[in-house]
């Protein structure tokens, strides 16, 4: 059958019956898949009028029959039949994400697990050959005991076993000797890689180990993505497709090497130059990463199969750095709070202060830690994809053209940022909040949550923006011009106003257990950290202004960047910071939300938005 892709002028010639999403991503041209190709996100619409499967039962609830009738289809539950012309929107388009990347790396001295080592070799204290026995002689007694050689080390020896005089440097890990060079070992660098391993994104940062020094960095979206976009439904990829387990674990490592051999490219650096890797991930990309089967992570008690850090050699795993570079991965808290959790409160020192501060890190899930030096609580809350633009009618991730601020002047006008300054395509997380928390402040939202009909709203301008729409209310949002009926329009509908509710809800529900837990009042958090992208961007006010965040009177908000990232750092730079990592492990204490006694009425009342009062102070 051929396929006229007429967005991209590309003729394609596939089987009948081909899945028409597989179809596309053959050509290259991904389409979004958020729910991993089973009908659920609605990411993937294409138009095309005839020549498909007739549409399904999940077409039919997502896309509704007045959508279908004008050709809107979802790709991944169609199949071709005939030959046909598709047409596919900018919004179905898989976007590169704006990684964060940055976060903060607090002074730290530099003390990383691979060393070097110099040796001198005099005539005397050679008796016969260069021999492991005789370097080992030499490293003075603080080396000398416990250390023991590579068999690559033992290779470049022997190679070199003629030197009679001179200086060898030799690079060790972990009291290991792993390499050696002739000389003074000035051209020889060490380097590193820290690496966050997230369920969306990946970021790697190439360190000189020598220095401390961040050289170069590399973000790419997570390509498990292909096989959904949230854990759940990759731990279902894993545990039930034939080889699902095999093909998730080589898309993170594919990925990983990407990221290696993007820096190396950059910086000249070669991978053998690069000894070691630090990680952090959820405790499902663990799993994944190494290949280990996440059934246990499905079911009571929800136990990981290793919780404590974990070295092993990186090749064992197919990455490609020094033959006998290792692969550290830093604790994880539980079957629901991974290792990327650690690296938060290890690069927001919270688990050093004398004061109760919370850290936040809201990705597709959502992960709170309240505490101090003393005590720290953690929940991890099922927050859902709304702060990621899921499940949101128009909603997308954080990428160019994304809705990501908004705001209502006095005469009722819209003002809209976009990331990029792009021509809108959708809103993300940021934008959402601050388009919601405008409308509670103009009345178009009540404190239920339900979305004013025109007749309600006082504003004219405001008023004539509501629209009704597959039986519900709507806010036209974005309209692009002469285009009032069809296309691009970007809506807030009620039932988004419902997700958003849903989501916030049980962050509000995490934070007021985890103060109940630890008998602090709201009002005597020191600080509150925002981690990750949506922390970062999103703006405080609006956040505290639809009940995401509680009204903190003297708190100090403080956006942290990509703090689970910052903690791999740390570890990779200094074995003191990976004791300090193991001991936070051991130390936060997990609440499971859903089992606690208060949650259903926290959960309950988070839901609604609060009424604000003169002091910017509100009623939940
Ligand atoms: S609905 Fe098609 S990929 Fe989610």
């Amino acid at each position: 059958m051929r396929l006229r892709i007429q967005s991209f002028e590309k003729d394609l010639n596939v089987p009948k019956g081909t899945n028409l999403l597989s179809a596309l991503a053959s050509a290259g041209i991904h389409l979004r898949n958020e729910c991993g190709g089973v009908g659920r996100c609605g990411k993937c619409r294409v138009l095309c009028a005839d020549g498909l499967t007739p549409p399904n039962e999940s077409e039919m609830k997502i896309i509704g029959a007045k959508n279908i009738q004008k050709g809107v289809r979802l790709a991944c539950q169609s199949k071709v039949l005939k030959s046909t012309e598709v047409h596919i929107p900018q919004t179905s388009m898989e976007r590169r994400i704006k990684i964060l990347v940055e976060g903060s790396l607090k002074e730290l001295k530099l003390n990383p697990s691979v060393k070097k080592k110099e040796i001198r070799i005099s005539s005397q204290s050679l008796k016969r050959d260069l021999s492991w026995e005789a370097i080992r002689s030499q490293m003075g007694s603080k080396n000398r005991l416990e250390s023991y050689p590579t068999l690559h080390f033992l290779k470049q020896l022997s190679e070199n076993g003629n030197i009679k005089e001179g200086r060898l440097s030799c690079i060790l890990m972990s009291q290991r000797c792993l390499d050696m060079e002739k000389g003074a070992g000035t051209g020889y660098h060490l380097y590193g890689m820290a690496f966050d391993i997230g369920t969306t994104t990946i970021v790697g940062y190439l360190h000189d180990l020598t220095s401390g020094n961040q050289l170069s960095l590399s973000a790419i979206m997570n390509p498990q993505t292909k096989f959904g976009g949230d854990v759940v439904s990759r731990i279902l990829h894993a545990t039930s497709a034939p080889n699902g387990l095999r093909e998730l674990q080589d898309a993170v490592i594919g990925a990983l090497n990407e990221i290696i051999q993007e820096v190396s490219k950059k910086t000249g650096i070669l991978n053998k130059q690069i000894y070691e890797i630090c990680a952090v991930g959820n405790t499902t990309m663990h799993h994944l990463l190494l290949g280990l089967c996440p059934s246990n992570l499905t079911h009571f008690p929800y136990t990981p199969t290793i919780r404590e850090a974990f070295s092993f050699p990186a090749k064992e795993i197919g990455v490609s750095i020094h033959p006998d570079g290792q692969f550290y991965l830093l604790p994880l808290i539980s079957g629901f709070m991974g290792s990327d959790t650690v690296g938060v409160v290890l690069s927001t020192g919270l688990h050093k202060s004398k004061h109760v501060n919370l850290a936040i890190d809201i990705g597709t899930n959502g992960e709170i830690v309240l505490g101090n030096c003393d005590r720290m609580v953690a929940a991890s809350c099922a927050a859902g994809p709304a702060f990621e633009g899921g499940q949101i009618q128009y909603g997308m991730p954080g990428t160019s053209g994304a809705i990501d601020g908004m705001a209502i002047d006095s005469r009722g006008q819209i003002r809209i940022h976009t990331i990029d300054g792009l021509p809108p395509l959708g809103i993300c997380g940021s934008g959402l909040v601050d388009a919601i928390s405008e409308m509670i402040r103009e009345r178009m939202i009540n404190q239920d949550g339900r979305l004013l009909n025109k007749e309600e709203i006082g504003n004219r301008n405001l008023a004539s923006r509501m629209i009704r729409t597959d039986s519900q209310e709507a806010f036209l949002l974005y309209q692009e011009k002469g285009n009032r009926n069809q296309g691009q329009n970007i809506l807030i509908t009620q039932k988004d106003v419902r997700q958003l509710q849903l989501a916030k809800s049980a962050i509000w529900a995490g934070i007021q257990i985890l103060a109940g837990t630890i008998g602090i009042p709201l009002m005597e958090i020191n600080e509150v950290f925002l981690a990750g992208a949506f922390g970062n961007y999103v703006k405080p006010e609006s956040a505290i202004h639809i009940g995401l965040l509680p009204y903190f009177k003297k708190t100090k908000i403080t956006p942290v960047g990509n703090a689970a990232g910052s903690g791999a750092k740390m570890a990779l730079l200094s074995l003191k910071k990976r004791e300090e990592a193991n001991r936070i492990a051991q130390k936060i204490e997990y609440i499971e939300l859903a089992k606690h006694s208060d949650f259903q009425n926290e959960y309950i009342k988070g839901m609604a938005f609060p009424l604000l009062k003169r002091d910017g102070s509100h009623s939940l």
